[in-house]
């Protein structure tokens, strides 16, 4: 059907004729432009999860799933966590240049100046139950913050200011969330500290005893947000630049990515990673067990940081995630059991046909609990360490999307399958 060397596509339906478009992208992959399909045809297209679907083009991330490429900005991601911290990889995916030193110490301390959140916000974290999942405290708060910075919605200098504060209170949010899960009262943000400095402080000092910052764990927190920080069109950037295509603010559009990053096959999937590998260590370690359960279609379980929507491969975050893992531990000379489980069980995953057929290969959340857990992080927190390092993709696409000229409210079409017109019974009146 598609005739690539005439760049059209052809399609013939009740023995009409129709060409399309077929779009190049910078690394040559190509898409048919099926916009006027229906206008033509009155036909949609049936795309279940939207394997087969480019929702928009994009110049921020690219990623070949055959291979294993991960690239920000055309930089290969292998390269950016060994040169470049966290403010760096913000800056480029929301500017789309590298930004020189000046311009990132600037950057740094513009993110500090709006570290704090409003003394009114502070007290809503009073009365979420101690109970409180930290990612539903986490969409909350940055939706209010809509309500206490409404001046976004006017200029572009609005819209980068927004950008700056968000990037910056997430991180002051997500460790006050975590303080009144323990009951301890919240540690301030201090300008003295770098952005990951400053998330540790927060999250491990009280007023009664300061947190020693070790250099180990502060450049682990740093390369970890770098992995995360874009995947291109992945479910919960999707979800950003939907809600943000009805013209919504960019915390609303944040606060629905954070709603969808919590879903265990998403970014959820980092927290139900360690709980399977504690399951199996209390069950004895029986690798072959938890797999025979993953490849049972009625068990309702999947082997918890493995496969991938685009990764065919071996994910190459897992890749590096996995390295660092093994260094932060050794540096920090911690003997974590679950390092050796999680390997044995990659080991068995990796031998079975099951896997080996489906191409299922470990993704970014097989190894990057295991590095949380060693830097103190607690379990319920690792999707909320995932949204911190996203954040900077979900504003780059945020932004890009606003100034597409392509862009339009995002509405899918369905194919309807119910009832077919029905008559209403008639009903006795009155009553409740
Ligand atoms: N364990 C066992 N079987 C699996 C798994 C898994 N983790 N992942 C996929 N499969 C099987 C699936 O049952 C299906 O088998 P069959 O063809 O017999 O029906 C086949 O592989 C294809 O799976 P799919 O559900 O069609 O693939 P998908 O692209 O829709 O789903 C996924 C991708 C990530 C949701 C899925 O692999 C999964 O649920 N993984 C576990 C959760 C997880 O680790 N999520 C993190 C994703 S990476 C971080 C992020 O970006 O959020």
């Amino acid at each position: 059907m598609s005739d690539s060397k005439a760049q059209l596509a052809r399609l013939e339906i009740n023995g009409r004729k129709c060409e399309f478009p077929v779009l190049t992208g910078s690394e040559g992959e190509q898409s048919v432009d099926i916009r006027r399909l229906r206008k033509e045809t009155g036909l949609t297209t049936f795309d279940p999860g939207f394997v087969n679907t480019a929702s928009c083009q994009s110049a921020i991330t690219y990623l070949d799933g055959e291979k294993g490429i991960l690239r920000y900005r055309g930089y290969p991601v292998e390269e950016l966590i060994k040169i470049c911290n966290f403010i760096d990889v913000a800056y480029l995916l929301i500017h789309g240049v590298l930004p020189n030193e000046q311009v990132r110490n600037d950057f740094a301390r513009l993110l500090n100046r709006h570290s704090m959140i409003h003394e009114s916000m502070r007290t809503f974290f009073d009365h979420f139950p101690e109970n409180a999942h930290p990612m539903a405290i986490l969409s909350a708060m940055v939706v209010s913050l809509s309500s206490f910075y409404p001046e976004m919605e006017s200029d572009q200098e609005g819209v980068d200011m927004a950008a700056t504060r968000l990037l910056s209170k997430i991180r002051t949010i997500a460790a006050f969330s975590y303080k009144k899960s323990i009951g301890e009262p919240v540690v301030q943000p201090s300008y003295k500290l770098s952005y990951c400095e400053n998330f540790l402080n927060m999250m491990f000092a009280s007023p009664v005893a300061n947190y020693k910052l070790d250099p180990v764990v502060v450049r682990a927190l740093d390369q970890l947000l770098i992995l995360h920080a874009d995947h291109e069109q992945n479910c919960s950037t999707s979800a950003v630049r939907l809600i943000g295509s009805s013209g919504a603010n960019l915390y609303a559009s944040v606060s629905a990515g954070i709603c969808a990053l919590w879903g265990p096959a998403h970014g959820g999937a980092n927290q139900g990673v360690i709980q399977m590998l504690e399951r199996l260590q209390a069950e004895g370690g029986d690798a072959k067990k938890i797999i025979d359960r993953a490849k049972d279609p009625n068990a309702n379980f999947r082997l918890m940081g493995f496969g991938h929507r685009v990764y065919k491969t071996y994910d190459p975050r897992a890749r590096i995630a996995k390295q660092l893992c093994e260094e932060v531990l050794g540096k920090l000379g911690i003997n974590e059991p679950l390092l050796d489980l999680a390997m044995k069980l990659e080991q068995a995953a990796l031998s079975d046909e099951y896997f080996i057929e489906r191409n299922l290969y470990p993704n970014v959340d097989f190894y990057t609990g295991i590095i949380f857990r060693a830097m103190g992080i607690p379990t319920d927190m690792f999707t909320v360490m995932f949204a911190i390092g996203r954040l900077p993709g979900w504003i780059a696409n945020w932004l890009e999307w606003m100034s597409d000229p392509a862009q339009k409210i995002g509405r899918p079409r369905q194919l309807y399958v119910g009832p077919k017109k029905q008559k209403v019974p008639p009903r006795k009146q009155g009553g409740f």
